[in-house]
């Protein structure tokens, strides 16, 4: 039954246009592959109407926005339901928005982190945790928006090629719109969890003997011979439903902008989203200050870093990529210009850490009653060395993005604990870090005197290891 929705205010609209990053051409339609036909770089989406607006008033227009957003939590209608068609007047407007698919994602938590902000020596940090989503992942922000539009568009399958999420959170929103999904992941290399996500949710997964980028590859050739809609963060509408992320968090804190965001970076479009969302939000007269947009890979995985370091951006350095942070193993990020371009647009820092920093970082998380699969600890971890090196000052505010549930991940989690992680491979500091933050099962006889014991020895000060 169609809901009529709360309040629709007059401040701007979403007509779209799709935009290369390129070469600058403007166009009403997309091919396939989402490259431009000229030059075949990544499009994105841009709004010609906000400029012709801008003759308004721009405050007016931002408190405009503002009311009309918060009175949405108000509304029992579906879209304003979504924490991301809450937002829908930064989006791109579909024929009809009752018609989104959505599972009321969004609307996610801002954790303070007392005992990680005592770790790192600063006085507040807190957590904006996109594992809160329906499917466990901030996916799901950006899924909505792209399974709509490929609904609309007439399709009747979608595809993606994934490290796990997208592949779970694809298999959810096109179950729940009635379109087939196909998923290619690389064999071996991702989480069971998000697997059977998507094996639950029933698509046709193939699990294809290589890596995420050979995936993505096969993917981007499949969609030019194949009537198959590309859901991956090539997909610009993916990248506008994932900036609602940066609004729904300024939101949270009263559009005072932190001094840092932080985010991992894999295939680059969660921080090329966020990043567009922050320089649109000022735009917009929403904010009129940037945080700075830091992106922290893995060691092992660290194809921007290099790009930064070796090639000042200029062209892309891919690597061979390893981590047990599966979710970020990539080596030849699709969006690399979009975060390049972004990171110099809010002066922010890109960072590697290794795999004992993810480890360790991800147990502090857990400590917090909180918790996230590696690739979201790669935050936590980078804050520590931009910390050291002065980029992020003690007395500065920080808002690390958590991108995946702890639950998406729980072998990393057990091995961790039992210390099957690393195998001996750790120098001695290392080691001895981690050890005070394993929490490893006993197994016990079933009698009251070896549980007393056990809890008596667990309040002991030197317990751990
Ligand atoms: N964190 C998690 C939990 C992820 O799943 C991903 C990417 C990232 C961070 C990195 O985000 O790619 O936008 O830079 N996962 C993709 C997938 C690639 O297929 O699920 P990014």
């Amino acid at each position: 039954m169609p809901h009529s929705s709360t309040s629709e205010p007059r401040a701007c609209q979403s007509e779209f246009r799709f935009r290369c990053i390129g070469c600058g051409d403007v166009g009403d339609r997309a091919a396939q592959d989402f490259r431009c036909g000229r030059c075949q770089d990544l499009l994105e989406i841009m709004y010609p109407q906000w400029g012709k607006a801008a003759a308004r008033s721009s405050a007016t227009r931002a408190d405009d926005l503002k009311s009309a957003w918060k009175q949405r939590r108000l509304s029992s209608s579906a879209i304003d339901l979504s924490g991301v068609w809450r937002f829908r007047e930064i989006l791109p407007a579909l024929e009809n928005a009752e018609q989104a698919i959505t599972l009321r994602e969004g609307n996610t938590p801002l954790y303070e982190m007392p005992q990680c902000a005592r770790i790192t020596g600063v006085p507040r940090l807190v957590a904006k945790h996109q594992g809160m989503n329906p499917t466990g992942s901030f996916k799901d922000t950006g899924m909505t928006v792209a399974a709509s539009f490929a609904r609309q568009a007439g399709f009747r399958w979608v595809a993606c090629a994934s490290t796990g999420n997208t592949s779970a959170s694809m298999a959810a929103y096109a179950a729940r719109g009635g379109l087939r999904s196909l998923v290619l992941v690389p064999e071996g290399k991702i989480s069971w969890s998000k697997l059977s996500q998507a094996l639950d949710y029933s698509s046709v997964t193939c699990q294809l003997r290589t890596d995420f980028d050979g995936c993505l590859r096969l993917l981007q050739e499949l969609v030019l011979r194949a009537p198959v809609y590309q859901l991956n963060s090539i997909n610009p509408f993916r990248l506008e439903g994932q900036k609602t992320l940066a609004f729904e968090l300024l939101e949270q804190l009263d559009w005072q902008p932190p001094d840092h965001v932080i985010v991992p970076g894999g295939n680059l479009g969660n921080s090329s989203a966020i990043g567009k969302a922050l320089l649109e939000m000022r735009e917009l007269g929403l904010i009129s200050r940037l945080p700075k947009l830091s992106v922290i890979q893995a060691e092992g995985a660290n194809a921007l870093v290099r790009t930064l370091r070796e090639a000042g951006g200029k062209r892309l350095v891919s690597v061979e990529a390893e981590t047990r942070a599966t979710a970020i193993r990539i080596g030849n990020p699709a969006s690399w210009k979009k975060a390049v371009h972004v990171l110099e647009a809010t002066a922010g820092a890109c960072e590697q850490v290794s795999e004992a920093e993810i480890a360790q970082a991800k147990a502090e998380i857990g400590a917090e009653g909180i918790g996230c699969e590696p690739a979201s600890a790669v935050t936590l971890a980078g804050l520590k060395k931009l910390l050291k090196q002065g980029f992020v000052k003690p007395e500065e505010s920080v808002v690390l993005v958590l991108t995946g549930n702890l639950l998406k991940d729980p072998d990393y989690t057990i091995e961790f604990h039992r210390d099957g992680l690393f195998q001996g491979t750790l120098h001695g500091s290392e080691s001895a870090a981690l050890k005070s933050l394993r929490h490893p099962p006993v197994v016990l006889d079933a009698t009251l005197d070896a549980v007393i014991r056990t809890l008596e020895q667990a309040d002991q000060p030197d317990s751990h290891g």
